[in-house]
């Protein structure tokens, strides 16, 4: 059993326990991200070694999506590979990097580009251990829950935002609706993953919002959560498609609206300039030659550019001047 160390004694080890799993079977890395290492994988692959497990062991990761991506890649490579059971405790690792079979390690280069496609033998998620997140890391799970609604129906983003006030809160981790959120966005996920597993098209609408959403993350050096990009990114997106006359008027406001609805704020917290955003958004891997990529909408749940894989490039004056508008406030 992989887990971290703000993980393992909120939920891994008493799930040890149950399962008659000996203490030092139990392997614990440091939370965050810069465990997400090769460094880690070796770490971690030497003490399985070291404790004689065989091609017939399995891996259970109980934690976020670092522990689910680490302990993940840990199977993929495992005597060529061994199954992996995940257990995901965050919103995020539950409706999104839990499901999809994508593991990996974070490199100089880059985030996630040495990795495998693995797919878990099992995926056990119960949305009450989500009562012990700190309220961001929820939050960020709620920013990919958003996204998942506006690619696929006004039922879903309906149903998200009449909900809202029964899933913004960790307090809220028992209630009915926090179990619906987590089904329907599986089924969202899941849905899309299986028609396209190899990210050769289908999959690529799941960036709305991250091309945007990932170059203020790098403008703020990463001091700014994931989600919190995210849903600045949505909203900048969708005026990028407004501008361009891929959506039809009115899309903002209504991402804008459900922004509002899960308490997700739709200008950075940490002021960045809008020039450096711009900048950024050529270093993101899916930029294709001098303008970034973009997986925008015509409206809710209703993906652009199928004919291009559902990504398709802007030029760098509309974005300059989304950006300038939307970072504003
Ligand atoms: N494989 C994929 O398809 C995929 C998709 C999306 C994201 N990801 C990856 O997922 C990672 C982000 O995952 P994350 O947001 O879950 O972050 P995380 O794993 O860092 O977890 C966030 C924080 O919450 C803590 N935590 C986890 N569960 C808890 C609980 N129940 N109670 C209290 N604290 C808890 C963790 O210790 C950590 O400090 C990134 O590395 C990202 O690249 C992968
Ligand atoms: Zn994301």
């Amino acid at each position: 059993m992989i887990t971290d160390a703000n993980v393992a004694p909120l939920h891994a080890a008493p799930l040890a326990s149950t399962l008659g799993v000996p203490d030092g079977d139990l392997l614990v890395i440091a939370p965050g991200e810069a465990s997400k290492t090769r460094a880690e994988w070796a770490r971690l692959t030497d003490a399985m070694l070291d404790r004689g497990f065989g091609r017939d062991s399995a891996v259970v990761a109980v934690g976020g999506g670092v522990v689910g991506d680490l302990a993940g890649f840990v199977a993929a490579t495992y005597m060529r590979g061994v199954p992996v059971i995940q257990v995901p405790t965050t919103l995020l690792a539950m409706i999104d990097a839990a499901v999809g079979g994508k593991t990996g390690v974070d490199t100089h280069a880059g985030k996630n580009l040495v990795g495998a496609f693995h797919h878990p033998a099992a995926v056990v998620a119960d949305p009450s251990v989500l009562g012990t997140l700190p309220e961001w890391e929820l939050r960020n799970g709620l920013a990919e829950a958003l996204k998942h609604a506006l690619i696929t129906s006004r039922d879903e983003l309906g149903w998200l935002v009449g909900h809202a006030g029964e899933v913004v809160t960790p307090a809220k981790a028992t209630s009915a609706a926090m179990g619906e959120l987590v089904v329907r966005n599986v089924r969202v996920k899941a849905g899309v993953v299986s028609r396209d597993e190899r990210e050769g098209g289908l999959r690529k609408m799941l960036n709305f919002g991250h091309t945007i959403g990932h170059a203020i993350e790098a403008a703020a050096a990463y001091g700014m959560p994931h989600g919190a990009c995210v849903a600045v990114g949505m909203y900048v997106e969708a005026r990028i498609a407004e501008m361009t006359g891929v959506a039809r008027a009115g899309f903002a406001p209504t991402v804008a609206a459900a922004l509002d609805a899960l308490g997700l704020a739709r200008v950075p917290a940490v002021p960045v300039p809008a020039a450096v955003v711009a900048a950024l958004t050529h270093g993101d891997k899916k930029a294709r030659g001098s303008r970034a990529e973009y997986a925008l909408l015509h409206d809710v749940g209703e993906p652009a550019a199928a004919d291009s894989g559902y990504s398709m490039p802007v030029d760098d004056s509309v974005v300059a001047r989304a950006l300038a508008e939307c970072l504003a406030g």
